[in-house]
């Protein structure tokens, strides 16, 4: 695996005719887990060369001491990328990235303001101007996400969309522990007991998934918000049902499927997670 810390350095790598196409990029902050390794996995089948970036990306941080307590195990994360059989990882420190202080803006409607968004203002706004940034530098075919993270991929649709990018996105499914908890760099920050509770997140959306029917939604989302409410330790910020196209409540065009969206803090660590319910 070649390992990049400057944008000149990768793009002078990725010109040489002897680089294959087609370029998958998978963004990363790092502390690599099995979610992102599928992302990587999943690059591998589909493109000739696989470029994965670790940027702990200080402009999507609302909150400076999740910015500073963010896991950087960079070491472990080189060996199992080497171990995934990525081709190239790119990752450039904060300097190389933001030279400058810089103004950034997109405005890509409500999608950017609801769920994540009335938590975290600004959050995405810093989301798509790293990831415009790793398109630019890196210029790849396809760009691999987690649904994970399904808003973020909503978000960088839309920015691709109104931006005219050339470069295609591809979802891939959530990886979850053997016991249903969502894989997340956030993980190692619960105790014991809270890695318990965090369970009651997956647990109600698949009773949601279960259950649902249109008709019957928000009695369901009252349900299982109180099941969320109840857990110790658990302090919910949001459950809904949306509509997964546009992440509206209006569910009377659901012909893109309906999704259920969570977020939590167990303890003081922060998760999220969804499943989609047709
Ligand atoms: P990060 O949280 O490191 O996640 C990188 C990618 O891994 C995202 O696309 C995320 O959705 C995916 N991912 C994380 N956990 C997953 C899981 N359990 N199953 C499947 N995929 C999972 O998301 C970011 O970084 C950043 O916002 C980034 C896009 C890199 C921009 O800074």
């Amino acid at each position: 695996m070649e390992i990049f810390k400057t944008i000149a350095a990768l793009q002078g790598h990725l010109q040489n005719p002897d680089r294959k196409k087609p370029v998958g990029l998978v963004p990363t902050m790092g502390a690599l887990h099995s979610g992102h390794l599928t992302l990587i996995e999943t690059a591998k089948a589909q493109t000739a060369t696989v470029v994965c970036s670790i940027f702990v990306n200080p402009t999507q941080f609302t909150d400076t001491t999740d910015l500073d307590k963010y896991p950087r195990p960079i070491e472990a994360d080189i060996e199992k990328l080497k171990q995934a059989k990525c081709d190239i990882l790119f990752m450039p420190d904060v300097q190389e990235m933001y030279p400058q202080k810089e103004y950034w803006h997109l405005d890509i409607g409500e999608i950017e303001h609801r769920l994540e968004g009335r938590f975290r203002p600004g959050h995405y706004q810093g989301v798509m101007q790293i990831v415009y940034k790793l398109f630019i530098a890196v210029k790849p075919d396809f760009a691999f996400f987690g649904q994970k993270d399904f808003q973020q991929v909503k978000v960088v649709e839309k920015m691709v969309e109104l931006k005219s990018l050339p470069v295609k996105l591809v979802m891939c499914p959530i990886i979850r522990e053997a016991d249903g908890l969502a894989m997340s760099s956030r993980n190692i920050h619960l105790s014991t007991e809270e890695r318990k509770h965090a369970l009651v997140l997956s647990y109600a959306l698949h009773q949601l998934k279960k259950s649902y029917v249109k008709e019957a939604s928000a009695e369901l989302v009252k349900e299982a918000a109180e099941m969320i409410s109840i857990e110790p330790q658990v302090q919910l910020e949001y459950l809904e049902i949306v509509n997964a196209n546009n992440l509206d409540n209006d569910l009377s065009d659901d012909s893109k499927g309906v999704i259920a969206l969570v977020a939590a803090k167990v303890g003081k660590t922060r998760l999220i997670d969804n499943m989609m319910l047709s």
